[in-house]
């Protein structure tokens, strides 16, 4: 794929790309910035061996691309992109390389904006910060906002209420039972704000420490041997907190619950299943817009970080899902396709007023 072609859906294309590279820390990245129409482009840095240069160039195309509409629907003032190391994080991450990453970073004068993605953390934040003041996601010790998991499940939480909302009138799970899958950063979260509304839980996981840790700590939580078995599980709410992929043409003709909420990135396997969710009658909030508290709570840190105006931004999610789905509902759409419409337009209204001229 060219850095000019465009996949088709893609009006605008991305406004610009760079290349980096340090010979001696084996330093390759890809800076992907798709738009800068409502600010600097926030997106994380994901470290994988990716098979070719091709493939890292198409994820961050991809990526980059994706930020923008969350970041345009999590209501900030921020453009979106997103940056690829390519490399194998657990035998080329280094002190060297990552200070090489950050003053590239830096070079942008912070039309791009960095985080945490697959295989960089916290620390490596911190690392990179001694080169860049355009990184976020750092440790609380150095300013930074910690752990975005605590405001990722939180919108999820939110987004659950107002698909709950739409669907049997009232904005709460009380009552209701709602599936988890994947036990991590974020699931463990998301079953306390469960368990606090009244909902009966039920979860899976591959890790039997993540298990464990649920049997000990919430023991009225049914625990399920896999995934399969709890998407033909007598639920309410299936939410998919592990890896994408969650909904496709094997799961979603079992699937019995009316709503998915989860926090999973990309969990289509692809477009079609929108439409097969809608079909089928099963209300899909997009994952884009209920995930989006961890990138709410990073980006937070640009003004200095605040947990509570954080939460309370994060908290925005529950109305946001709610006009996604009276959109759908009026323009008789899926809620996937209501999303990328909303935010669009917020780029386009709000990214037009940079257009008046400020002296
Ligand atoms: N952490 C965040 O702030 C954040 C923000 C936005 C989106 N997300 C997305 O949410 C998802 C969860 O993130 P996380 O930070 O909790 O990750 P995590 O790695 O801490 O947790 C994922 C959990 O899923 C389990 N798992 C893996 N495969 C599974 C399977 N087939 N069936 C059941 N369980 C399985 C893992 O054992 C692990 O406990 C990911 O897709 C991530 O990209 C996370």
């Amino acid at each position: 794929m060219g850095v000019f072609e465009t996949d088709g859906n893609d009006a605008s294309g991305h406004e610009q790309v760079v290349f980096c590279q340090d010979r001696v820390s084996g330093l390759k990245a890809i800076i992907g910035i798709y738009s800068t129409a409502l600010g600097p482009a926030l997106g994380g840095t994901r470290f994988y061996p990716y098979e070719s240069e091709e493939a890292a160039l198409a994820d961050v195309l991809k990526l980059s691309r994706g930020m923008a509409y969350k970041n345009a629907l999590a209501g900030l003032d921020l453009g979106g992109g997103k940056a690829v190391i390519w490399g194998d994080p657990a035998t080329t991450k280094s002190e060297a390389l990552l200070r090489a990453y950050g003053r590239f970073v830096e070079t942008l004068r912070g039309r791009y904006y960095t985080a945490c993605d697959v295989g960089t953390y916290v620390p490596d934040m911190d690392v990179i910060a001694r080169e860049t003041r355009y990184v976020t996601g750092r440790s609380v010790e150095h300013g930074g906002a910690g752990d975005s998991s605590v405001l990722t499940a939180w919108g999820v939480y939110q987004g659950m209420r107002a698909a709950a909302e739409h669907t049997w009138g009232s904005p709460t799970l009380t009552g209701r039972t709602v599936g988890i899958a994947g036990l991590g950063k974020v699931g463990k979260y998301l079953v306390g704000h469960l368990v606090e509304d009244g909902a009966t839980v039920v979860a899976t996981d591959v890790s039997p420490a993540a298990l464990e840790w649920a049997s000990t700590t919430y023991p009225e939580v049914n625990l399920v041997p896999d995934n399969q078995a709890l998407i033909a599980s007598d639920l309410d709410v299936y939410a998919p907190c592990a890896l994408g992929g969650a909904l496709n043409d094997d799961t979603v003709p079992l699937l019995r619950a009316k709503v998915v909420t989860g926090a999973a990135n990309n969990q289509l396997a692809h477009p079609g299943i929108g439409k097969l969710l809608d079909d089928r009658g099963i209300l899909y909030t997009p994952d884009y817009v209920v995930n989006a508290g961890g990138v709410i709570q990073v980006a937070d840190e640009i003004e200095g970080f605040n947990f509570d105006r954080a939460k309370l931004r994060a908290t925005g999610i529950f109305e946001t899902t709610r006009r996604i789905l009276q959109l759908a509902g009026d323009e008789g759409v899926p809620p996937a396709v209501a999303a990328d419409r909303l935010a669009e337009r917020r780029m386009a209204e709000v990214g037009r007023l940079r257009s008046i001229y400020l002296n």
